[in-house]
């Protein structure tokens, strides 16, 4: 079975082929080749509004998809022949909704020459299936009542997906547009049981970035000037400390619009040896505190994930979105995992299938392929589709 996968939910075009194998059972045997994974970024485009501008976006998705679909097809044809493919998956939600409406009716125009059937797939689903990527999974702790991790790792790997030694599992969603944590008891099984109630914590690094005059997107600029500082010693004379937003509250939501604020705060009370002759930052400044922002936020994800898993009984704890290719978080999560009293599976794809990419959307499309209709003429995008 051969799919091709479309997400032009927000700033990237993504467009990729799968093959998948063994579709005997309904999860234990898929194998996911992928043929090719194109991802076009507008990062230029947008870098100077410091966010993305859904407009100018769905301009260059219009703009991108034709070369995006050859290149894709060139890549893949050059690993397998195939006449056309099987099937269309593409994201209808959530996301902006220009944009997701430009993906969708390539799809349906795709679908109709080709005569295919369509599979609507959510954008968070696939975030969270990215994990399912023919992973060698690394089981920090194997969950209790297995004999050895060797044990786990053969059950797991041996044969694809087992979800029986991963499931139920607490999901973290991180991206710009959501943070969400998700109690999954099976594939398609998915409760929301906390989010942020302002913005996400990509979007956080986002504005953060922005007011400390980094560039876009925020998540990768940040961590590069917090990383940074690791090589020099440390400032204590600035002594930058921000809140954790909710870290101790007693349900699953978050709060990050906080720290943007208390970030533009903390630099207008800094005297002017902070600060440039421009009024900007210092480089010192801008380093200690994009440390102290990456921290602040790892801080109360960490927390709030482990204390979701506890309180739900989760086998496991999985990793998705942009934010989830953030090194100190991948390291610090894993650190606390093999520390806490409590025995926990922790999956996050690799960085590159954290960020947005169409290849989660083949695996999700292929877990949702009951789905696919030729009566495609009625799928319709929603901006704010939930899991
Ligand atoms: O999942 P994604 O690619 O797109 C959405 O669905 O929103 O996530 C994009 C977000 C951006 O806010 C970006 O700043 C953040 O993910 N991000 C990161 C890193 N890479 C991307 N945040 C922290 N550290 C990173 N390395
Ligand atoms: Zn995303």
């Amino acid at each position: 079975m051969i799919i091709l996968t479309i997400d032009t939910s927000c700033d990237d075009t993504c467009i990729a082929i799968l093959k998948i194998k063994n579709q005997k059972s309904k999860i234990g045997d898929a194998r996911f080749d992928v043929l090719s994974n194109i991802v076009s970024s507008q990062v230029e485009v947008h870098q100077k509004y410091g966010g993305v501008y859904p407009f100018l976006a769905k301009r260059e998705h219009q703009k991108n998809l034709v070369p995006v679909l050859k290149k894709a097809l060139r890549q893949a044809q050059g690993k397998q022949k195939f006449e056309k493919p099987d099937l269309i998956a593409v994201t209808v939600g959530p996301g902006l909704e220009p944009c997701l409406w430009v993906g969708v009716n390539f799809a349906k125009a795709l679908a109709y020459s080709w005569n295919l059937p369509i599979i609507p797939v959510n954008h968070i689903e696939a975030h969270i299936l990215a994990n399912f990527l023919n992973t060698k999974y690394k089981i920090l702790n194997p969950v209790r009542g297995q004999r050895s991790l060797a044990e786990a790792q053969r059950k797991q790997t041996s044969n694809g997906v087992n979800t029986k030694y991963l499931l139920p599992a607490i999901c973290l969603i991180v991206s710009g547009g959501h943070t969400q944590l998700i109690l999954m008891k099976k594939i398609g099984n998915y409760k929301i049981i906390g989010e942020t109630r302002d913005d996400a914590a990509g979007e956080c690094f986002d504005k953060t970035a922005r007011i400390l005059g980094l560039g876009y997107p925020g998540g990768p600029s940040i961590a590069q000037q917090a990383a940074q500082l690791k090589l020099k010693m440390k400032n204590e004379k600035l002594k930058i400390s921000l809140p954790r937003p909710m870290i101790n509250s007693k349900d699953y939501d978050f709060s990050f619009s906080g720290l943007k604020t208390a970030v533009l705060y903390d630099f207008k009370k800094r005297p002017a040896s902070v600060k440039t002759t421009a009024g900007k930052p210092r480089k010192e400044y801008i380093r200690e505190m994009a440390k102290e922002i990456q921290q602040a936020i790892i801080d109360v994800l960490i927390k709030k994930t482990i204390k979701a898993a506890k309180d739900y009984r989760a086998k496991s704890i999985i990793l998705g979105g942009g934010v989830a290719a953030n090194k100190e978080l991948r390291k610090q999560f894993n650190y606390k995992l093999r520390t806490i009293n409590y025995k926990l599976n922790f999956l996050v794809p690799p960085r590159k299938f954290c960020t947005d990419n169409a290849v989660m959307i083949g695996i999700a499309g292929y877990f949702n392929r009951g789905k696919a209709s030729k009566n495609w003429k009625k799928i319709k995008v929603d901006a704010n589709l939930r899991i």
